[in-house]
């Protein structure tokens, strides 16, 4: 068992060793442009093109609808400004939620200084958007439904099939940041009923540094960047073969081996909890619904524990992240907690514990002992 024992794959993952050999040929090798027309161009080209059709299977897209980018924060970035621009004499309202990740929330907020109407919809105490209050938020202006399919922090599933269908009856544009979801759970555009879906490479065990954004065929976007004509002008700059190559194959693996990664994922969050719930019992609160979360995700809190307190204490046995920043003493509680209407004291106590698809029954029992031994502690 490696030390400290990692759970926190929502924060990023490990490079697979499959994907990390898979690399290492355009690494040491294969560097030749994919633009140039000669040999070792055109077979960088090719290694591009069989990526876009690994990742496209995964989402159950089309190859020419993926594009690939730097990161999730760019796709989201590519997708919400994008349709912004290239929409904003029909429309300038958007309809997004209280609980995105800072990487399309502060892009909404951005929009608002730029003569766009936002819609911040509320959640409830799971952290849940109601499909109606979408409908409801509709106008005649609105241009985008920019709604997260998983969310970071608690790990809770949006209704985005729901919404897509309410997007689609009004011919509005819906994209949907799908970060956390894919490699975790089914994704796939159809039947979610998306225009627009955010994928982030080292979420699922690619490196950092790569993102996909998967725009349907017909649907216009207008660019952030500006060159030559890489991914069809959309996102112009010589492409990062070596990650595109990586993340194709982790696709390729998220699908092959799904069943057995979700199983797994699901398997050792739920271990931890039974775990830590036998050993702590009524201490132990969950954030969220575990029937509509992400397999691998536990928002939990430690009564009368600060989760601060609690994480840095263990991070030399167990590595886990907090809902709430710690600054100069001062305790911010995330936007996300705050939506869910979660107490003060509930949010200051609460861990982000998120389980890996290689994550044995060994570590999970020893991070609940460790957790046990310190919240037992830390809450005298
Ligand atoms: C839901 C979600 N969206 C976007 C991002 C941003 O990803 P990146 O920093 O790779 O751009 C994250 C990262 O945690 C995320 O969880």
């Amino acid at each position: 068992m490696k030390h400290p024992v990692y759970l926190d794959y929502n924060a990023t993952t490990p490079v697979d060793p499959e994907v990390a050999e898979e690399m290492i040929p355009f690494i040491k090798s294969y560097f030749g442009n994919p633009s140039s027309s000669y040999s070792i161009g055109r077979s960088n080209k090719e290694a591009v093109e069989n990526a876009r059709g690994q990742v496209a299977r995964l989402i159950n897209c089309q190859p020419e609808e993926i594009y690939f980018t730097s990161c999730a924060t760019e796709s989201n970035n590519l997708a919400i400004k994008g349709i912004a621009w290239a929409n904003k004499n029909i429309g300038r309202h958007i309809i997004t939620s209280s609980i995105e990740h800072p990487a399309v929330y502060q892009i909404c907020k951005y929009l608002s200084t730029q003569g766009f109407d936002i819609t911040y919809l509320p959640v409830d105490k799971y952290g849940r958007v109601d499909p109606t209050d979408v409908e409801n938020a509709i106008r005649k202006d609105t241009v985008l439904i920019t709604i997260m399919h998983a969310n970071n922090e608690v790990g809770t599933m949006q209704p985005v099939e729901e919404i897509g269908a309410i997007a689609k009856e009004n011919r509005i544009i819906f994209h949907t940041d799908a970060a956390q979801s894919v490699g975790k759970i089914e994704v796939d555009v159809e039947k979610l009923g998306v225009d627009l879906l955010t994928i982030a490479g080292h979420k699922l065990y690619a490196p950092k540094g790569i993102g996909a954004l998967y725009i349907r065929k017909g649907v216009q976007i207008e660019n952030l960047m500006h060159g030559a004509n890489q991914e069809k002008g959309i996102r112009p700059g010589t492409e990062n073969v070596i990650h595109i190559v990586g993340l194709g194959k982790a696709c390729e693996i998220a699908l092959r081996d799904f069943n057995q990664n979700q199983r797994n994922m699901r398997f050792s969050r739920d271990r931890l909890l039974n775990g830590l719930v036998f050993q702590l019992g009524s201490k132990v609160h969950v954030n969220g619904s575990l029937e509509n979360c992400l397999p691998n995700t536990l928002s939990v809190a430690f009564e009368n524990v600060s989760a601060h307190a609690l994480a840095s204490v263990i991070s030399s046995e167990v590595l886990i992240s907090t809902g709430s920043a710690c600054h100069s003493g001062e305790t911010t509680i995330s936007l996300v907690l705050q939506s869910m209407n979660l107490d003060f004291r509930t949010a200051a106590a609460t861990v982000r514990i998120s389980t890996g698809k290689k994550t044995t029954e060994e570590e999970v029992d020893f991070a609940v002992e460790v957790i046990t031994n310190v919240v037992k502690k830390l809450s005298i």
